[in-house]
């Protein structure tokens, strides 16, 4: 089989980092064309430097990381410096990095590079779709070179920001609309399905085992992390939310998931960014999506694991 060839939108973001491990783990799986950033969790400043600095911590320097937007299409930009610390990475000290920044911007790569592929690419969200949106507006011809989008993003049922909606969306919901009204095929790993994938500490013990360069970087960002997530969710660790994405991609299997019809608020302030998906069916309207409803997380736990321990 060949590689599936992906770029990854992200906000980089301890979730997003160890999404990247996952991703970069493969080669023989997924060939990563380039990784674009967006502002999200912290500042573009902030996203752009940290993928390059992870590219690196895992070797992998040669992959071309862009940066894109550095604000959501309407409203202003809101930052999660509570959740990942001000530099983005808290937890984890990485030099500066040596690899050079694109010059060109990250929408153009996305659409430079979807036009001239002779194979469909996959697109791998894992921030604020603020890029991906403005790709779509600028050259909508991108659409038919798309495979599918895999997004990380929405809550079926309970917000993370909000009580109705989770943060990526809730960030840049105008780009969330534009992006699954645009009739690409999209598949959601929502809260409902991230909040299933918790770092326990058995899981995590499995990654200290490793006892590499990258496992600690792992526990370091996840120890981090996850103080908030617990304190805010009660959960017994952290929940990894854009590895799911990229475990998906892996392996597909872990996952089941229903086809609906979602739709984006983004007039009311009370429901700003609300995922509303029709699992009834009751506005007739043809699914649009497929949503991701269970993980099995051992699995995906096994998965990580594997991966990290493929960098010494
Ligand atoms: O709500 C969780 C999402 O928002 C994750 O992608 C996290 O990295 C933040 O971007
Ligand atoms: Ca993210």
């Amino acid at each position: 089989m060949l590689a599936k060839p992906i770029i990854i939108d992200c906000d980089p973001g301890a979730d997003d980092a160890i999404a990247l491990f996952l991703a970069l783990a493969f080669p023989e799986q997924l060939n990563v064309l380039g990784i674009t950033t967006v502002a999200g969790n912290v500042p573009l400043s902030l996203t752009q430097k940290n993928a390059r600095c992870l590219c690196e911590l895992v070797s992998k320097a040669d992959v071309p990381v862009y940066a894109g937007c550095p604000r959501p299409l309407l409203r202003p930009l809101m930052t999660a410096e509570e959740v990942h610390g001000k530099t983005g990475l808290d937890g984890i000290h990485l030099p500066e990095p040596q690899m050079p920044l694109q010059t060109q911007h990250a929408v153009d790569f996305l659409i430079e590079t979807l036009l001239r592929s002779t194979d469909k690419i996959t697109l791998a969200t894992l921030g604020p779709l603020t890029n991906i949106a403005i790709a779509l507006i600028k050259e909508p011809a991108i659409c038919q070179q798309m495979q599918e989008i895999v997004m990380m993003g929405g809550a079926v049922t309970q917000g993370n920001i909000t009580p109705s909606a989770e943060f990526n969306l809730y960030v840049d919901p105008h780009a969330a609309h534009v992006v699954v009204t645009a009739g690409v095929p999209l598949t959601i790993m929502s809260l409902d399905v991230t909040h299933q994938a918790i770092a326990t500490p058995e899981r995590l013990s499995a990654i200290r085992a490793i006892n590499s360069p990258v496992s600690a970087a792992t526990l370091g960002l996840l120890d981090h992390y996850g103080a908030y997530e617990m304190q805010r969710h009660g959960f017994l660790g952290p929940p990894l939310h854009d590895p799911c994405v990229i475990a998906y991609l892996l392996q597909p299997d872990l996952f089941t998931s229903r086809r609906a019809y979602v739709a984006i608020e983004t007039t009311s302030e009370l429901t700003m960014g609300r995922t509303v998906v029709d699992r009834g069916h009751v506005t007739n309207q043809p699914p649009n999506a497929n949503i991701a409803e269970t993980i099995d997380a051992d699995g995906f736990y096994q998965l990580l694991t594997r991966a990290i321990a493929k960098f010494t």
